[in-house]
């Protein structure tokens, strides 16, 4: 049985449609991504999901329920880690858990155990009882992500979970995704607008964009609808490298850069192998040695633009510290 199943899925602000005729299925056991540039539709689908929205048109069943129809029981079933952090800054790590699994009628002595483990499984034992607002937005992330698991759902919904982090803590929070998702067997879905985050962690990944999925499969796979436009990176080296012959390196066909790096050294970039054996002829002709070949993958970027034609900006969403505000209700969407 899949987790998820997403059928003509679509969500109409007024006259304008956010979400259009979504399909998908999350298979139990995966994680999947939603990988779509900014207003793509990632977290509509994903309040939609989660109940936190009615679809327009449309709907999806999530852990087996109806999200329309039986939304409480899909609530029992799934986590959100949203968008944005909300956490009391003057509560502890412990006080804000405790609060959250309150919610969720957990006992108090199962409460405490859950917490304690959960605690322990991010190593943050230490900083139970200590204020969350000494936290670094690091650590306020992983007490964001246990929080979710409290009830121990099946499904965990995490919308764009390392945004406004530091490297250092992007990638904790995406090995703390794969450990969660490994050792816990927790059916995830992420979205996302970086493109190497859905390649390294995502088992398949939907790229959405306008409201539509315009492509749905494993990264690889995805990767392959791009075939034949790699990168080929090469360094030659020519004792006699005149300004004419870079000229004539320049304009072989698929060359995309050259660059001399000293007197007899330098480095052709071109897209496909058509290139090579003229750029070989080239460097033979003029005495000229291959000093490195690499051949660079497309990527998930390629392939975003290989089917919109347009590029998935990474520069629309700088990382910013104060993206997540101490406080914030899920109701009440920030715009950018
Ligand atoms: N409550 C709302 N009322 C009107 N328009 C909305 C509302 N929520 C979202 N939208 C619009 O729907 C589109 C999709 O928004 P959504 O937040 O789902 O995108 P996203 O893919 O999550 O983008 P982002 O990268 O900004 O998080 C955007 O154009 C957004 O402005
Ligand atoms: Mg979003």
């Amino acid at each position: 049985m899949n987790a998820i199943e997403v059928r003509n899925l679509t969500k109409r602000f007024n006259s304008f449609t956010a979400v259009d005729h979504v399909d998908f299925d999350v298979k139990k056991g995966e994680i999947f991504g939603l990988l779509g540039p900014n207003g793509a539709g990632k977290s509509t689908t994903m309040r939609m999901l989660c109940t936190l929205t009615r679809p327009s048109e449309g709907t999806a069943k999530v852990a087996g329920y109806d999200i329309i129809k039986e939304d409480a029981r899909v609530r029992e079933h799934i986590g959100l880690v949203a968008e944005k952090l909300i956490m009391y800054n003057d509560l502890t790590a412990w006080e804000n858990l405790r609060l959250y699994g309150k919610l969720y009628n957990l006992p108090e002595d199962k409460l405490e155990k859950r917490i304690d483990k959960l605690l322990k499984f991010v190593r943050m034992e230490k900083w139970k009882h200590k204020r969350v607002g000494t936290f670094s937005t690091g650590m306020k992330q992983k007490i964001n992500v246990i929080r979710a698991m409290i009830h121990e759902p099946e499904i965990l919904f995490l919308d764009e979970p390392t945004l406004g982090l530091d490297p250092q803590s992007t990638v904790e929070i995406r090995e703390l995704v794969r450990r969660i998702n490994i050792e816990q067997g927790t059916t995830m879905i992420l979205t996302t607008h970086i493109m190497v985050e859905a390649d390294m962690l995502c088992n398949r990944v939907g790229i959405i964009d306008r409201g539509k999925i315009v492509a749905l499969d494993t990264p690889s796979n995805l990767k392959k609808l791009v075939s034949g436009t790699d990168t080929l990176t090469m360094e030659f080296e020519i004792p006699n490298l005149t300004t004419e012959l870079l000229g004539n390196l320049k304009s072989v066909d698929f060359v995309v850069s050259v660059l001399q790096e000293d007197a007899t050294h330098v480095k052709v970039r071109a897209k496909g192998e058509d290139s090579f054996d003229r750029l070989l002829d080239l460097i033979r002709k003029n005495n000229g040695k291959i000093k490195i070949v690499k051949n660079l993958e497309p990527t998930l970027e390629d392939v975003f633009i290989h089917l919109t034609g347009r590029e998935i900006r990474e520069d629309t969403k700088k990382a910013s510290p104060r993206r997540r505000p101490p406080w914030g209700n899920e109701n009440e969407r920030g715009r950018r």
